[in-house]
């Protein structure tokens, strides 16, 4: 007979064990991820230019060099780009055609990637915008509030190890002794990307809070993700929250200091019978927040379909059914259900960092395609609040 703490544990060990061989094969200890180079049709469209313009430039000399192949192709990296970028907007006729990014005047953006379900696509919808919104140009934090800390070990962490102690976005909101933020952002491999890593500690805030409400510290916890924000929001033109799959304190912090909101959903009629109570304990929870004195007043709010599968007649179905309620407020580009996402992320990888030649073609540029629309759509919400 074995007990159930028992034969839990002993599960616990060997999945801890085999993990942590995965993590070894996958990225040796002080490997560091790398971004990899952009072909000239990347650099093209990541610049908004044509192919033969990008060619011009380099012909007239109007760009500095850049890496070539044995074969004579070149090759960008994510500082070229930022290079060119700021030579072509010195020679636009209207300023921001290149740079997009904030200008005086202009919020920051923060986004809230957000459902309770896990497994809807929160990290993976966060990550691959944010590396998109920053091969475009922008500048951005990505905030990693789930304790399960996904999207950190994205960014090439060991969570576990990394950040067991401290390190993480709770020693920027703790309520004992606070530090500023800039302490515990990290840079990251990808160029435009910084991180404020997430980790198990962040459970200790869903912990501490109910006391803390109870002795009056202040900011209350629905204000200690903006207040932690002040600090450096100057820095970035976009602010990603990547939320844990409930809506606890942190979730509700996230959300108080948002602009803009985006509930990830599975075209099934579970999740969305599930997504219909979600948004009622959201309503009814973010009531109680309000009268507490938090101000939440957001931008957008849009609903990202996730795993769509064009093919499937019930889905089509539920999209169907959701456009009609919520109008715009569906997102227009779904994020299709593509291998290659799933297989990219077995090596914590996203579509944009994997090499096209790992992959069936078709296939990448079908994944490839649907994020852009995805986050591009996502870029002229931000534009739009900016009022371009
Ligand atoms: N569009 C997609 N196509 C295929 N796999 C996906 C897609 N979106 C997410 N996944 C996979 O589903 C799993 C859960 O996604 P994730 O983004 O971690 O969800 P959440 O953060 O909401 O828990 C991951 O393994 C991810 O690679
Ligand atoms: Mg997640």
């Amino acid at each position: 007979m074995i007990t159930i703490n028992q034969r839990i544990r002993e599960n616990a060990e060997q999945l801890s064990a085999a993990l942590e061989d995965h993590m070894m094969k996958v990225f040796a200890p002080d490997a560091r991820k790398e971004l990899r180079l952009f072909s000239a049709g990347e650099a093209a469209e990541l610049l908004g230019i044509s192919a033969s313009f990008l060619r011009k430039l380099h012909f007239d000399s109007k760009i500095p060099d850049v890496h070539m192949t044995p074969g004579g192709r070149r090759h960008y990296s994510a500082s070229d780009l930022g290079q060119i970028r700021e030579i072509l907007e010195t020679t636009a006729k209207t300023a921001g055609a290149y740079k997009r990014g904030r200008r005086e005047g202009d919020k920051v953006q923060v986004l809230s990637f957000l459902n309770f379900k896990g497994g809807s696509g929160k990290t993976t919808s966060s990550v691959h915008t944010a590396q998109r919104l920053a091969l475009l140009g922008y500048r951005v934090l990505c905030v990693d509030i789930d304790p399960q800390a996904s999207l950190t070990t994205l960014f090439g962490y060991r969570p576990e190890y990394d950040f067991l102690q401290s390190g993480t976005i709770y020693d920027a909101i703790r309520y004992d002794d606070p530090l500023p933020l800039s302490q515990v952002i990290q840079q990251t491999y990808f160029a435009g990307i910084d991180l404020a890593p997430g980790g198990l500690m962040l459970q200790e805030f869903e912990h501490e809070t109910p006391q803390a409400l109870l002795n009056n510290t202040q900011p209350p916890f629905f204000a200690r993700m903006a207040t932690a924000l002040q600090e450096v929001e100057a820095n970035y033109d976009v602010i990603i929250f990547d939320c844990p799959p409930q809506l606890g304190y942190l979730t509700m912090s996230a959300l108080c200091a948002s602009t803009g909101v985006l509930i990830t959903i599975v075209p099934n009629m579970l999740d969305i019978a599930s997504m219909s109570q979600f948004l009622q304990m959201s309503a009814d929870l973010l009531d109680v927040v309000s009268d507490a004195g938090a101000t939440m007043e957001f931008d957008f709010l849009r609903f990202l379909i996730n795993r769509y599968e064009p093919n499937d007649g019930p889905q089509q179905q539920v999209v169907s059914f959701l456009r009609q309620m919520f109008g715009e407020e569906v997102m227009v580009a779904p994020m299709l259900k593509s291998t290659a996402i799933s297989d990219a992320g077995l090596t914590h990888q996203t579509i944009y960092e994997v090499d096209r030649s790992q992959f069936h073609r078709q296939t990448y540029d079908r994944a490839v395609d649907s994020l852009n629309q995805v986050n591009d759509e996502i870029e002229s919400l931000i534009q739009a609040t900016w009022r371009r």
